[in-house]
């Protein structure tokens, strides 16, 4: 049995005065609903401040992306151990930083490696562009992100990540996978790999979610899908009686 698992991704939305204003609104929705690991990924500005507001509560905190490096002389960035001071958890490899800020497969491989380091769950992303997708190459492409991101992990470390499968032409879209389509790749183009990277049981303990338009709306069509264990949520995850719905879909 794999627990369900609904993380709201924030992307750069939010001011500190607007994060908090957001997390009121979100506490006593989600703050009932049992059986569902619940993650917000707010801005790192708003990290510390959110981190006080879930004290007490089963919300977990998770950052939207970070360095590999421990220390340095990288203007801009931050380290594994600063996201490790307030957060659990670190979204790695999204679509977005991949397209706008030439992301790589060894850039999301190190940050992997480094956020296991530390202790901190990678929530780890792939998925086709709408291009790769109408060539017919969903296969390749996912199948080559999982390989790389995750290249020279350990099944013991393959466990302890959460994978995201989002295609690219279903982020913010409006257009979503359907549920069906979006099972049968996570089922051969994610599950499958992961016994020839870590074994059988690994590949059957990994929550692997979808994310890509999911709303209240149809949050039920991809939680009902034998593949898909949760769903990493944008634009919804700021609305909160969307994104209240959508994790008590997931608990049902
Ligand atoms: P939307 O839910 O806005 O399509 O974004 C999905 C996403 O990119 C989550 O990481």
């Amino acid at each position: 049995m794999r627990t369900p698992f609904v993380a709201g991704n924030w992307k750069m939305n939010k001011t500190i005065e607007g994060a908090r204003g957001l997390v009121r609104e979100l506490l006593p929705g989600l703050m009932p609903v049992a059986g569902v690991e619940k993650v917000l990924c707010p801005p790192f500005t708003s990290l510390m401040t959110i981190s006080d507001l879930l004290k007490g509560s089963d919300i977990g905190l998770g950052a939207q992306d970070m360095h590999w490096k421990e220390a340095g002389a990288y203007t801009g960035e931050v380290s594994p151990e600063m996201v490790k001071e307030c957060c659990r958890y670190v979204i790695i490899g999204h679509s977005e930083r991949r397209a706008y800020f030439g992301e790589t497969d060894e850039h999301v491989n190190l940050k992997v490696k480094a956020a296991l380091a530390v202790g901190l769950t990678p929530i780890v992303c792939v998925g086709e562009t709408l291009e790769e997708n109408e060539s017919g190459r969903t296969r390749e492409v996912v199948e080559h992100q999982v390989a790389q991101g995750l290249a020279g992990l350990t099944a013991l470390d393959v466990a302890r990540l959460v994978i995201a499968y989002e295609p690219v032409w279903a982020i913010g879209t409006g257009r979503a996978a359907t549920g069906e389509v979006a099972n049968q790749v996570v089922a051969a183009h994610i599950r499958t790999p992961l016994v020839n990277l870590a074994n059988e049981e690994v590949a059957g303990v990994v929550r692997v979610l979808y994310g890509g338009s999911v709303t209240g709306a149809n949050a039920t069509e991809f939680f009902s899908q034998p593949e898909i264990d949760g769903a990493l949520v944008g634009g919804a995850s700021l609305k909160p009686v969307d994104f209240i719905q959508i994790v008590t879909a997931a608990a049902a």
